[in-house]
Order: structure tokens, then C-alpha cells, then sequence
């Protein structure tokens, strides 16, 4: 049996924490899709780690970790990721396992990034630069390599005819200072490469299914959010995975049969990092508030995200994508100050009010139809069950539970691994 755990948004819900907190109650955490552009922040014994690749099961003894073939794997992320995670104590060797079939970005994937981002100015999508798109467009294109090939004895030749049809690509842009990048990025490189190869490498589809026919538990965790989705996200200002359920098939090699719950996490409000639109967003003091309120500064860029009231559109829109079952809400401390708390019920567009997510979401002209909720001005961040909430933040959870239909099962009140509520 497979649940999923995906966020709802345009990622950053708190999936890491989120995943963390169930991850005892599983054999198995597999990442399906995504690469280093995520980051999944925990707190281990009161110490702050941010997890990129690497699913954020292994600081759980008795759970095994997969990274699954549909992620892309950047061989120097990793390895500066697995030291982090050792000097904590964890022996990767014992509880992680990588799909050979898994990507790899290379060094050039990277400079591809920057350069396909330089060259559109201001229309660039704002992306994390760790080469995630072109390592996608190198897997459908079928030029890509991946972890399997990292072990074969021919590999620098195949690294080589990759990197030469990169630079032929690259000389298209005028970005000449790249080549000292790569020059540098190649020595970083070649030496994670070493690391990666006394990794355990397996076949992530055998592996998997047979753990499914041995009964075991597994949690897919999901990267990014499902607004960043390649195929129904806001497209272009979207990733280059499938972030929804349906990608943990094919990012781990599983029958949909497998899958049970799928559990959405969102947060009490909405925030984005990177270009493209994002209708709720707020782009006046009490937008500072909650980016100041909730530290809403990317995990692995540093930028600021921007930040806005919750969007139901968006999130019913979402749910139906994933066949969501129960809903994460998360950050809820965040709006302990402030005297009322907005949620967008619908758009507004040319006139017409609609709870459909539009084509061209990129241009249309968005108005959020707002439902206002009286604020709670309590701290709720010391709450240790759901009943001693507020009456108003309850109030607050059950609209929103009420307008998806799917339950809010849990609601995180603090970053803390145990502060979040069952309701
Ligand atoms: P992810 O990418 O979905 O795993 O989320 P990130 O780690 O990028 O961002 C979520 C941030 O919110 C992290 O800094 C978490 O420590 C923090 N966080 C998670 N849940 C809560 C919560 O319920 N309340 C507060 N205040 N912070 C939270
Ligand atoms: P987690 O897993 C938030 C955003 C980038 C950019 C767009 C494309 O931590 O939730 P890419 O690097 O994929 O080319 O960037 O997607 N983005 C994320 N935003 N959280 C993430 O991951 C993200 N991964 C990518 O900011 O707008
Ligand atoms: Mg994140």
C-alpha cells in the first residue's frame, strides 16, 4: 500500500516536517519526482536540517528511503546533503537506496539553466538555477543519463558526448563566462561522482513492488507543488516534473492499484518564490506581515517568497488533480495576529465570477472574491490538541474543509516535530 503526501500550492507547505512527523508509521519513504530545487526544512532534536534529494524518512531508524526514478539527482547536492546527514549520526549506507534509473544532472545542465534564464530577461521564470529543466528536457529528449550509467565503466565518454551536444547548445547564448563555471563545477563533479558510486544502487522498480507484495508501508513524498505541475500548474512558471499524484507511478515504477490516501498539505494562507501569477498575493503591509510572521524566505535561494491569503480555487482545483483524501493545513500559527484572515472563494474575471482555475491564468485579469474570518489574537503555537484551539481558527478550518470537502485531518501549529494538532 502507497500513501502519497504532496503539497497543494506552489510549494514550501511544510511537506519535510509534515513527512517527518508520519514517517515512523512507514517501511518505506520514496521520492518520486524533483530534484535539489526542493527543500524540505525538520527539526531534529531541536536542530535545523534542510533536505533536498535525500527523502526526509532518514532520521527515522526502522525506515528505508528510496529515491525513486523520476527525481533528477545532482551527484554534488547529494553528496554535500549525505555529509550534512552523517555528521548527524545517519548511516546512509544503511537506510537509503537510489533507483539506477534516476537522471543525473551534470554540470552543463546547470549552465544551461542560467543561460535559457539570462536570455529571458524579464519573463525568466525565476527559477532555483540547479539545472532541473534541462536535466527533464535531457530525459524526454533521450539524451539524458542516469544513476545506472554513473556505475559503468564507459561513463566519462558518455558524460563527454553529453557535455559536447551542451556546448554546441550553450554557444547559442551569449554567455562565454560560463565556461569557467563548468570548468569548475566538472572538478566538484567527477569527485561526487566517486561518492554516489559507493551509494546502494537498485532497481527501484523491483525494489518497490517487492516491498508492496511483502505488505510494507510506503509514503511517496511529493517535491515543489502541484500549481508548479508541468502539466496543470501555471504553466510556464511551473517546474519540469509531474508534482500531482499521478507522477508517483511513473517517478517510482507502481500500479495506481497501490495507492491509498493522499494527503494534501496546504498552509493557512499561500506563498510563492519565482515568477508567474499567483492571484491571492498580497502586495501591501499585511503581505509583509505574513512573509515576516511566517520567515517566508526560500529554503534553498534565500529569497523572499511572496505571500497571500489562502486560495480555495486553487485548492480545490488541486485536490481534484491529486484525489486528495485529507488535508495537512500548516503554519496555522502564523495568523495568530492578525484581526481577521481572508480566503478567496472564487475569481473574478472580465465580470464573471468563476471557481474554475482559467487556461490562460498567465494573463487573465484576476480578481479574488474574498470571505473574510474574524481572527483569533491568541497563541495557539502552545496548543497541544486540536480542542483548545481557538473558536474562531476552528471556524476557520472547518470553512475550509467544508468548501474542498476533504477533511483537514491534522493542523501544524509551529515548525517543531511535535506540534501539530489531530483534529
Ligand atoms: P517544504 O518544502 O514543503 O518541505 O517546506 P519548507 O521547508 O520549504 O518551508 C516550510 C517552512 O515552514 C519551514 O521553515 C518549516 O520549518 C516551517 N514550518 C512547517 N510547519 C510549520 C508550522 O506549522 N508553523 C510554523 N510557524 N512553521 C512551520
Ligand atoms: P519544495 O519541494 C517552492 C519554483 C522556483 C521557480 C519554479 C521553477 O521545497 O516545495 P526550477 O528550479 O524547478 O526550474 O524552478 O519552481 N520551485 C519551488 N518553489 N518550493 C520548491 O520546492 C520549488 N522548486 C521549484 O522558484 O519559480
Ligand atoms: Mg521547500
Amino acid at each position: 500500500m502507497v500513501d502519497v503526501l504532496l503539497g497543494l500550492q506552489w510549494g514550501d507547505e511544510g511537506k519535510g516536517k509534515i513527512v517527518d512527523y508520519f514517517a515512523g508509521k512507514y517501511d518505506v519513504i520514496a521520492r518520486f519526482q524533483g530534484g535539489p530545487n526542493a527543500g524540505h526544512t525538520l527539526y531534529v532534536n531541536g536542530q535545523k536540517v534542510v533536505l533536498r534529494t535525500i527523502p526526509s524518512g532518514v532520521f527515522h531508524e526502522n525506515t528505508v528511503n528510496l529515491i525513486g526514478n523520476g527525481v533528477v539527482l545532482d551527484p554534488v547536492a547529494f553528496k554535500k546533503e549525505s555529509e550534512d546527514i552523517a555528521a548527524l549520526g545517519i548511516d546512509l549506507t544503511k537506510n537509503l537506496f537510489i533507483a539506477e534509473k534516476t537522471h543525473i544532472i551534470v554540470p552543463t545542465h546547470r549552465a544551461l539553466d542560467k543561460a535559457s534564464e539570462l536570455s529571458k530577461g524579464t519573463e525568466k521564470i525565476g527559477s532555483t538555477l540547479k539545472g532541473i529543466g534541462p536535466a527533464y528536457m535531457d530525459k524526454t529528449g533521450r539524451n539524458g543519463l542516469r544513476v545506472g550509467d554513473v556505475l559503468s565503466a564507459n561513463f566519462e565518454e558518455l558524460y563527454s558526448k553529453l557535455k559536447q551536444k551542451h556546448l554546441q547548445l550553450l554557444s547559442h547564448y551569449d554567455v562565454t563566462e560560463l565556461n569557467e563555471d563548468i570548468a569548475n563545477w566538472e572538478v566538484e563533479f567527477f569527485d561526487a561522482v566517486k561518492f554516489l558510486r559507493t551509494m546502494n544502487v537498485v532497481s527501484g522498480e523491483y525494489f518497490i513492488n517487492e516491498k508492496l507484495k511483502a505488505g510494507k508501508k510506503i509514503l511517496a513524498e511529493g517535491a515543489q507543488g502541484s500549481m508548479l505541475d508541468v502539466d496543470f500548474g501555471t504553466y510556464p512558471f511551473v517546474t519540469s516534473s509531474n508534482t500531482i499524484s499521478a507522477g508517483v507511478c511513473t517517478g517510482l515504477g507502481i500500479s495506481p492499484k497501490w495507492i491509498n490516501e493522499v494527503i494534501g498539505v496546504t498552509k493557512a494562507y499561500c506563498t510563492r518564490v519565482g515568477s508567474g501569477p499567483f492571484p491571492t498575493e498580497l502586495h501591501d503591509a499585511t503581505g509583509e506581515k505574513l512573509r515576516a510572521a511566517g520567515h517566508e524566505f526560500g529554503a534553498v535561494t534565500g529569497r523572499p517568497r511572496r505571500c497571500g491569503w489562502i486560495d480555495l480555487v486553487a485548492l480545490n482545483y488541486t485536490c481534484m488533480l491529486s484525489g486528495v483524501t485529507q488535508l495537512v493545513m500548516t503554519k496555522s500559527d502564523v495568523l495568530d495576529e492578525f484581526d481577521e484572515v481572508l480566503a478567496c472563494t472564487a475569481y473574478e474575471i472580465d465580470g464573471k465570477q468563476t471557481k474554475e482555475m482559467p487556461f490562460n491564468i498567465c494573463s487573465a485579469n484576476i480578481t479574488p472574491v474574498w470571505e473574510t474570518f474574524k481572527g483569533w489574537s491568541d497563541k495557539t503555537s502552545t496548543c497541544k490538541q486540536f480542542n483548545e484551539l481557538p473558536s474562531e481558527m476552528k471556524a476557520f478550518v472547518s470553512a475550509v474543509d467544508n468548501y474542498l470537502g476533504v477533511p483537514v485531518k491534522f493542523v501544524s501549529n509551529g515548525p517543531g516535530r511535535d506540534q501539530i494538532l489531530e483534529k
